[in-house]
């Protein structure tokens, strides 16, 4: 990374934005923090610093205790469903509505599971990790449309077997066609925005990396440093809420 100072990295972030052929952008915990919901690896308030992963993100997890794991998601479903789309949803919306008026390609994959984004307006959205809102049995993975409250957890309409949240846990497969189409998207772009994630957790984290190997300006937006920020062309350190709309404008 070059040293730019910080108004200098502002107009260069906005510049390379401005120009864009192909945009891909890459979201986590960090864009739906000033909605409220918890992030996972934060210091004090990161949900993965006050409750093991691997007795409620697995489906070991699920299959030892499913009531456990299931009213765990359905309090964090609570919060997800209360909260509303933050500045830096709405800036990322900006982007999209500017790429497509310039005939650009736009591309936001996200790891969240909220659905913050499509709340926001985003349309071409990529969900690497699943949606919390949705729900799918064990054994065949049959979609169903409400989340039952009872019995804890319920059972699938068409098979009988335990429905679970449609997102992905540690150990598991992520979603083919969303990871081939993120990675295409990572590959092929010529500008790569990541916000708010600890670029930690695979494959995603990988995605900013194959941009750059590609030739992508790589642009970062984060409160802190991460793995990604020694490569990343311009590094801008602060919140989504308070830099993403100064990006967009
Ligand atoms: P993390 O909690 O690991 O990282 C959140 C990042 O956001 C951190 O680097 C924070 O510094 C940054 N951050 C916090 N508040 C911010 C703000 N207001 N503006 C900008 N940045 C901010 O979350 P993820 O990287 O999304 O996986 O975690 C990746 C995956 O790990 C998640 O999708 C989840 C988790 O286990 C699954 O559930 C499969």
């Amino acid at each position: 990374m070059i040293a730019f100072m910080p108004d200098q990295h502002l107009y260069l972030a906005r510049e390379a934005l401005l120009r864009t052929h192909s945009l891909c952008i890459l979201t986590g915990a960090g864009i739906s923090a000033e909605s409220g919901i918890a992030t996972f690896r934060d210091a004090l308030t990161g949900l993965w610093k006050n409750f093991k992963a691997e007795e409620l993100a697995t489906s070991g997890a699920f299959l030892a205790n499913p009531k456990r794991v299931w009213e765990w998601y359905a309090w964090r479903r609570e919060k997800v469903l209360a909260a509303r789309p933050s500045p830096g949803h709405a800036a990322l919306v900006a982007l999209e509505r500017k790429c497509i008026a310039r005939d650009a390609n736009f591309t936001l994959v996200t790891q969240n599971v909220d659905g913050l984004h499509q709340a926001a307006g985003n349309r071409n959205v990529i969900e690497l990790h699943g949606n919390i809102r949705r729900v799918k049995c064990v054994d065949h993975h049959h979609p169903a449309d409400t989340w039952p409250d009872s019995p804890v957890p319920p059972r699938c309409g068409q098979c009988g077997s335990l429905l679970r949240p449609d997102v992905v846990w540690f150990g598991e497969s992520l979603p083919e066609d969303a990871l081939e189409t993120a990675m295409r998207a990572a590959r092929t772009c010529d500008v790569f925005l990541s916000v708010g994630t600890s670029t930690v957790v695979e494959p995603a984290a990988s995605l900013p990396f194959l941009a750059r190997q590609a030739g992508a300006t790589v642009i970062e937006v984060n409160t802190v440093a991460t793995p990604l920020s020694s490569i990343a062309q311009i590094s801008l350190r602060g919140s989504a809420g308070s830099i993403l709309p100064d990006l967009a404008g």
